[in-house]
């Protein structure tokens, strides 16, 4: 099966410019990283701040050009530099950030955030854009009333739903998910993890999730990655990775201790296992 999305050695320079003072110099903020995600499957990427997580993940959603390296969406290369980049494609890869009250514009209702990507992206008629965008609201656990209200008026987890049901409105293949629930109450984390995993049963969607909190990614991720100043030292499926930690970074990070509330996420996972 052709993987969603590929990853093959990409690095990301950025040149900082030199003053009077100081010299100009280079950040290697990805050293050459490569990995693949299948559809329905989840990839954690984890590294502690500054080892290029966010950085990886603009190339991935298209908003920044890696320095080099290729990216594939569903097979087909990616190059955000040429203008052979079509609508469609950026359409299948979408971004929810940390903080979803920097993303969300305060000035607009919510019904208009979510109808936005229809305005701008397809022809949809008014109705129908409203209507979908009522039937989202349902979806990630939201209520019609919530259509006429400010970002102001709702708790964190609830604009975290608003920034995921707006990320889903383009019906992406891909989602990157930049440290979705770090900004949350435990409690709160554990209830969008458990949205996050029921939408992506439900559209088969692909995930990259981007935490710096092991105890978040150990029951969701299919695969995982550590990064540690800009490379990748660890890569492989969750059991190998958890089971069998190679590098002495990673054994680090094991030993911190678990923060997120998992009791509610495993008994997610063994309801479903059960059925
Ligand atoms: N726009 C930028 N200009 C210069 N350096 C940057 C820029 N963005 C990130 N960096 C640097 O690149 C490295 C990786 O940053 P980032 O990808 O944000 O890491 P993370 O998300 O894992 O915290 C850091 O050293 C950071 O300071
Ligand atoms: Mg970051």
């Amino acid at each position: 099966m052709t993987p969603v999305l590929e990853a093959r050695d990409l690095t990301r320079d950025y040149h900082i410019p030199g003053s009077f003072f100081k010299k100009a110099r280079t950040v290697h903020a990805v050293k050459g990283v490569s990995f693949a995600v299948e559809q329905g499957k989840t990839l954690a990427i984890v590294g502690e701040s500054g080892c290029g997580k966010s950085t990886l993940a603009r190339i991935v959603t298209m908003i920044d050009p890696a320095t080099s390296g290729d990216m594939l969406i569903d097979g087909q290369k990616v190059d955000i530099a040429r203008e052979t980049l079509t609508s469609d494609m950026r359409r299948k890869v979408q971004i929810v950030f940390q903080n979803p009250y920097g993303t969300l514009n305060p000035r607009k209702k919510i019904g208009d955030i979510l109808t936005e990507p229809l305005i701008i992206n397809t022809k949809i008629g008014a109705d129908e854009r409203r209507d979908r965008a009522m039937a989202m609201l349902k979806k990630v656990g939201l209520e019609e009333k919530h259509y006429g209200r400010y970002p102001h008026m709702f708790s964190g987890g609830q604009r975290q739903r608003v920034a995921i049901a707006r990320a889903l409105m383009l019906n992406p293949r891909l989602l990157v998910l930049d440290e979705p629930v770090s900004a949350l109450d435990l409690s709160v984390q554990a209830q969008v993890l458990n949205l996050l995993a029921d939408l992506q049963d439900e559209f088969q969607l692909t995930y990259v999730f981007i935490s710096h909190d092991l105890s978040v990614v150990r029951y969701i991720a299919d695969d995982v990655m550590v990064m540690y100043y800009g490379e990748a030292v660890e890569y492989g499926s969750r059991e190998e990775v958890f089971s069998n930690p190679q590098h002495s970074y990673t054994k680090t990070l094991f030993a911190a201790t678990p923060r997120a509330d998992v009791e509610s996420i495993k008994a997610r996972l063994a309801r479903k296992n059960a059925a």
